[in-house]
């Protein structure tokens, strides 16, 4: 049986265990999220567990990357369970703050990233999104000064603005993406999955589902713009108000018009009720 992980809630407590294992010179993998653990974040860890001797788990719900009219209040918190999971996976250590040790009282300091934060994807329907994770990535990372930071594909504009800011800013970490963890019927996992309802759900794999045709079409050297065109009109048929449905350079994350200019990431943003869905593949 692998040790339990120790869950840190202080700083100081945080940097003891690190300085502990800098000096058995092992080397340490970071693996960022907001909790309500799934297969996907647990193929994080287990890609964490392969590269560094050893791993951190942090679970932290990080207000500052929420709008006011967002769930923040109901974003779910299952600290029980996920603790549970990541002693299976034999984590080392939980780095579990509260908000007030990360953003404490008089806190005024930001991150604004530019470049893939301003990509004209997320960032149009999320204006402050990056702003808020950039400057909790760029806290962990420099609290943990971990050798590696795992990151999921899923998230795929949020991947290039991560891998951006540790170059930028010089934190020494190499930002790994692994690629997005799927349902049997290829809906990607993801922590507000549980929110739809048993007849959005069913709708839901439809996303992948479309991209996965674009992409046949494509290789088939069908019209971009016309496969885009009405993979929207298939995504909003069966019941989605479409954000974006995007065909753009992989790793500029530019606009892209046709297929000789580039690796092309197909990404989608939609919402069914409530719940607002993401997706990418390669195309
Ligand atoms: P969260 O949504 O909890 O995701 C944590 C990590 O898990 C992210 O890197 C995300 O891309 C990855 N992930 C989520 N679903 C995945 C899936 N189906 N397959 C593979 N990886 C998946 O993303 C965040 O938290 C936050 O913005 C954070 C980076 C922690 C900053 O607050």
């Amino acid at each position: 049986m692998p040790r339990s992980p120790v869950i840190l809630r202080a700083l100081p407590a945080l940097r003891r265990s690190v300085a502990e294992m800098r000096k058995e010179n092992a080397s340490i993998a970071l693996v960022p999220t907001m909790g309500a653990l799934h297969e996907g974040h647990i193929a994080l860890v287990r890609l964490a567990k392969r590269r560094a001797d050893r791993v951190v788990v942090s679970i932290f719900v990080n207000p500052a990357q929420f709008a006011p009219h967002e769930d923040f209040g109901s974003y779910p918190r299952t600290m029980k369970s996920d603790v549970a999971k990541l002693a299976a996976e034999g984590v080392d250590c939980i780095w579990n703050p509260n908000v007030t040790t990360m953003y404490p009282e008089g806190f005024a300091t930001r991150i604004s990233p530019e470049g893939p934060a301003l990509a004209g994807l997320e960032d149009n329907i999320r204006p402050h999104f990056f702003a808020g994770v950039a400057t909790v990535v760029g806290k962990l990372f420099t609290q943990v000064r971990p050798d590696f930071a795992i990151f999921g594909q899923k998230d795929y504009q949020q991947l290039q603005v991560v891998t951006q800011l540790s170059r930028d800013l010089d934190l020494g970490v190499k930002v790994v993406g692994l690629p997005t963890v799927r349902e049997r019927d290829g809906l990607a996992m993801s922590s507000r999955n549980v929110y739809l309802t048993p007849e959005q759900r069913r709708a839901a794999p439809v996303l992948y589902a479309t991209m996965r045709d674009v992409k046949a079409r494509l290789r088939k050297n069908d019209d971009l713009r016309k496969a885009m065109h009405q993979g929207a009109r298939r995504i909003e048929a069966a019941g989605f108000t479409v954000d974006y449905f995007e065909a753009r350079h992989a790793q500029t994350l530019a606009p892209i018009k046709s297929r000789d200019e580039g690796p092309i990431r197909l990404l989608v943003a939609a919402r069914i009720g409530s719940t607002r869905l993401i997706d990418n593949t390669a195309a």
